[in-house]
């Protein structure tokens, strides 16, 4: 999909489709008040027949409007002007997506910016339309026939900005909105796909491909082989119990100077997580496909910074395994010896991630990193702390978590922090190993963030639980590309592209 950027005069503006934003009760924003001095008082006009109020993603579209150019003049509901929020104006953007992809005009110029709450900045109001539109139109289609798919799909959307002053900040949110999305797109759509396509050797394909279309992105995959000769013994005995080999799988962005110490993501790249030996419940193991989410982003993230040739270094790791039940698979009680040398307990094989993270995460004490975030879906136990809206935050840094929370505000993919206490980590004793890999059922979330800490102390670091943000599940069952958005931000602000702007 195409994004554009204009202001100007808009009754002349030719378009398939005007969007223009109504408050409750049917109060128009500038741009509507503009037109409808064009139109000769048109709008409101119509508007009094009561057809639409302004409740938050109510819509409807007008033909004809006498002296605009545009063939349609799509109204859109934005909520009580006072009390918008965030999420009201982008449930309204969202709408109006939906909208325009039932219709036949594949082409639209939004004005919806100016709809967006008091204080955020024009930068974010026109991003998030952006990322919203690229959320809304993308659809999975790789082993279906997409029925339902749009018949005019909406290929180009223009966002207007009341101002000329709003150019430049309007062009920055294009760009990154741009990247953000595909970034988004490309974690999804690893994510949906089913874990017989979609295996670590299918993720290393990918991450192959990546390194392929970018000038400064190089991909190295290290085979088992390699891992056994580095001792990854707790990454190891995860995937000793599938036919498909792991990979580890390490990506190189260098887009700085030479010296800067890179920023370090590490994802959870479990293609499919049966449980191993402690093997999962039937009901909702089809989800499990999503144990990858973290890889996924990853790969979502890297991909942005590449496509706006951020001023940084970002290295990508990605420990891809699939976790089933077989005569080689970890049994519990078994105990591993991990690439820091630590040993571990294996009480639950459905603790998996924590291992093939702890290699991984080690690992990455040979790039020196500036700071490392590691993002995986580690437990339900997050689920049922926080529910489904923020991902869990660990850190033992409060500057760092400060950073996180308000890049996650600023994405609107946000973060809520949890404890990481010492506290807790009694709780992994084990009376044959120098851990056990589980820690009882109080604060499962937590014990697990305590299991990684164990391996993260030569370097800044941060655990996102993205156990409860990663897919959805019901009638919306899908992937949400969460954090990409958040990640993006970060990187973003890091490489000091946001000065301008925000
Ligand atoms: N991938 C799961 C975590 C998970 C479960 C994410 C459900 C989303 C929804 C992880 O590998 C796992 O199985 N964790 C266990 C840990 C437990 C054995 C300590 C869990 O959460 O039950
Ligand atoms: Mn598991
Ligand atoms: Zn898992």
């Amino acid at each position: 999909m195409e994004f554009k950027i204009k202001t100007g005069d808009l009754s002349r503006h030719k378009t398939p489709c005007l969007v223009l934003g109504v408050f409750e009760k049917r109060k128009l924003t500038p741009a509507g008040e503009a037109l409808d001095k064009a139109s000769g008082g048109r709008l409101t006009e119509l508007l009094k027949k009561g057809d639409l109020d302004g409740e938050t993603g109510r819509t409807l579209m007008l033909y004809d409007l006498p002296g605009v150019a545009a063939e349609r003049v799509l109204l859109v509901g934005c909520g009580k002007r006072k009390e918008a929020t965030r999420t009201n104006y982008r449930q309204a953007l969202a709408a109006s997506i939906d909208l325009l992809q039932r219709t036949h005009a594949g082409e639209a110029l939004s004005t919806l910016a100016e709809a967006a709450p008091e204080g955020l900045s024009q930068y974010l109001a026109v991003r998030d339309a952006v990322t919203t539109a690229a959320e809304r139109v993308y659809r999975y289609s790789q082993t279906k026939d997409d029925k339902q798919a749009p018949k005019t799909p909406l290929r180009t959307l223009t966002l207007w900005v009341p101002r000329k002053q709003d150019l430049d900040a309007a062009e920055q949110a294009r760009l990154h909105g741009a990247a953000i999305g595909e970034g988004v797109t490309l974690a999804r759509e690893l994510g949906n796909l089913p874990g017989n396509l979609c295996t670590p050797s299918y993720l290393a394909d990918q991450a192959r491909e990546l390194a392929a279309r970018f000038d400064r992105l190089e991909v190295e995959v290290l085979e088992e082989a390699q891992m056994e000769e580095l001792g990854m013994g707790a990454l190891l005995s995860v995937s000793r119990g599938s036919r498909q080999p792991a990979k580890l799988i390490v990506l190189r962005y260098q887009g700085g100077p030479a010296g800067l110490r890179p920023v370090v993501l590490v994802g959870k790249g479990l293609t499919f997580d049966a449980g191993g030996i402690s093997i999962k419940p039937a009901a909702e193991m089809d989800e499990m496909k999503y144990d990858m989410c973290g890889g996924a982003g990853v790969l979502g993230a890297v991909q942005a910074a590449c496509e706006l040739e951020l001023p940084i270094h970002l290295i990508g790791v990605v420990p891809a395994s699939e976790n089933l039940p077989d005569g080689a698979a970890n049994k519990p009680g078994d105990i591993v010896k991990s690439l820091s040398g630590q040993t571990i307990e294996i009480l639950n094989t459905d603790a998996e991630g924590r291992l093939i993270l702890c290699d991984a995460l080690t690992y990455c004490e040979r790039f020196d990193p500036a700071l490392v975030i590691d993002l995986a879906t580690l437990t339900g136990a997050c689920v049922v702390a926080l529910g489904k809206h923020p991902s869990g935050l660990f850190t033992p840094d409060d500057r760092l978590a400060q950073e996180l929370q308000a890049a996650g505000d600023a994405a609107w993919d946000r973060v809520w922090r949890l404890p990481l206490w010492e506290d807790y980590q009694t709780q992994l004793d084990s009376n044959f190993a120098d851990m056990a890999n589980v820690g009882g059922r109080e604060g499962g979330a937590v014990t697990a963030a305590c299991f990684l800490w164990r391996y993260t102390k030569k370097y800044p670091w941060a655990h996102l639980d993205i156990a409860g943000t990663a897919w959805l599940n019901g009638k919306e069952k899908g992937g949400t590309g969460r954090p990409v958005a958040l990640l993006v931000q970060l990187l973003l602000e890091r490489s000091g592209a946001l000065a301008a702007v925000a």
